[in-house]
């Protein structure tokens, strides 16, 4: 039987978020009924709301979670109620051509539940990455489960289904950080303090974080940042080459999305170092440099899509070096809220105030 549940929806264009019942229907083949534990709120889903995605409203928020699966679909066997999950917005196909290269991170096929959630009245909604999860339950494709120790606690474990996920992964499946390397992280919100994390557990000697925000250096420097950079009025580049013996760093890290801090990211790393881009521009922006420096300079230019994680592999493998007190993923944690404290935390976000405000249910 479809069931009646509160769920957290995004109206209409730049309008206010607000609780409405929401139906979710049993699942299908292939699909899991989840029970929602917790839920972080991450920039994605406030640019859900400004229309900054895409014009499918109403949309039903919320997309970095962990709980426990209620019930599946016909021909489900990879998850089964009961299990303790983190919810994932890349379930690869297996079939795709870069599955079948053996290359599943770049899956270009993902999939979502195929049948909606809906309104009261019938109005089909959007899950945020395929996901909604500020509702007390949701629907998804059984590939968007992956299944996790239920030890952790589960505002922790949710964070990894994004922005923490991208950040650790860019530093240690995009930007292959080392032993004894030297890495540079610009902006350290949410995902760029995990780029910082990222790189302490790959083994990076050096990890400089560079942020405009006194706070967001503080955190990274309980993260691991050997040093830090306040951004305003310093000149970047100079300031990683001062901390890294004139050279510039082996990986340079930009978590901010913007022309500018690639430009810096660009400069401040070490001939034939490696620069990711894991923060997200917009439509509108565009990047010049002389075509004679990307060359010259040599290395490589990446960009990180959700860390280029494979959920299956890497998020049971981040929860059980959770459990061993060397993830502290509890220090992305600012706040627990409650379900109507989302916008609320919009607020905090915009501020600056918070890394993560998790949704506890
Ligand atoms: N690649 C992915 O799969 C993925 C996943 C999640 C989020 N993201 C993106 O990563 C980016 C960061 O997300 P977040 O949640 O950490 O956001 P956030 O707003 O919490 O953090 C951004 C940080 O950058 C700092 N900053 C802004 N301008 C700066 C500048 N000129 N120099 C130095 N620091 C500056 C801010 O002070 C802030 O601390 C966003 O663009 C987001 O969309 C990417
Ligand atoms: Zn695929
Ligand atoms: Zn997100």
């Amino acid at each position: 039987m479809a069931q009646q549940v509160r769920g957290i929806i995004a109206p209409s264009k730049g309008q206010p978020v607000r609780m409405e019942t929401i139906t979710v229907p049993d699942p299908g083949p292939g699909e899991a009924v989840v029970q929602v534990q917790a839920c972080g709120v991450c920039h994605t889903d406030l640019h859900y709301r400004e229309g900054g995605i895409n014009d499918e409203f109403p949309f039903l928020l919320g997309h970095e979670a962990a709980g426990v699966v209620e019930s599946v679909g016909d021909g489900v066997t990879e998850v089964a109620p009961g299990d303790f999950v983190i919810l994932n917005w890349r379930a690869v196909c297996g079939q795709c051509r870069a599955c079948s290269r053996g290359r599943p991170w770049y899956c270009f096929n993902t999939h979502n539940a195929a049948q909606k959630m809906t309104l009261e009245d019938g109005t089909e909604l959007s899950p945020a990455l395929g996901i909604g999860a500020f509702a007390d339950k949701t629907l998804v494709a059984a590939g968007q489960c992956t299944k996790v120790d239920p030890a952790a606690s589960p505002a922790a474990a949710g964070l990894l289904g994004c922005g923490v996920m991208a950040g650790l992964g860019a530093a240690i499946n995009t930007g292959n950080v080392g032993r004894g390397d030297s890495v540079a992280v610009i902006g350290c919100g949410g995902v760029g303090a995990a780029a910082v994390l990222g790189s302490r557990l790959a083994g990076a000697a050096r990890i400089i974080a560079i942020d405009l925000d006194e706070r967001k250096l503080e955190t990274a420097r309980k993260l691991g940042a050997t040093h830090t950079v306040h951004a305003k009025d310093t000149d970047v580049v100079e300031a990683v080459r001062e901390h890294t013996g004139g050279f510039g760093a082996d990986v340079v890290i930009e978590a901010v999305g913007r022309p500018e801090t690639y430009e810096q990211a660009f400069y401040a790393r070490d001939l034939a170092g490696t620069v990711v881009l894991v923060g997200v521009p917009t439509p509108e922006m565009r990047l010049e440099l002389p075509l004679l420096d990307v060359f010259g300079r040599g290395g490589s230019l990446k960009s990180s899509w959700y860390g280029d994680c494979l959920p299956s592999r890497d998020f049971p493998m981040l929860i059980d070096l959770y459990l061993q007190g060397r993830l502290d993923l509890d220090a992305f944690v600012t706040e627990t809220i409650p379900l109507d404290g989302v916008e609320a935390a919009f607020e905090k976000m915009h501020h600056g105030d918070v890394l993560r405000s998790v949704v506890v249910l």
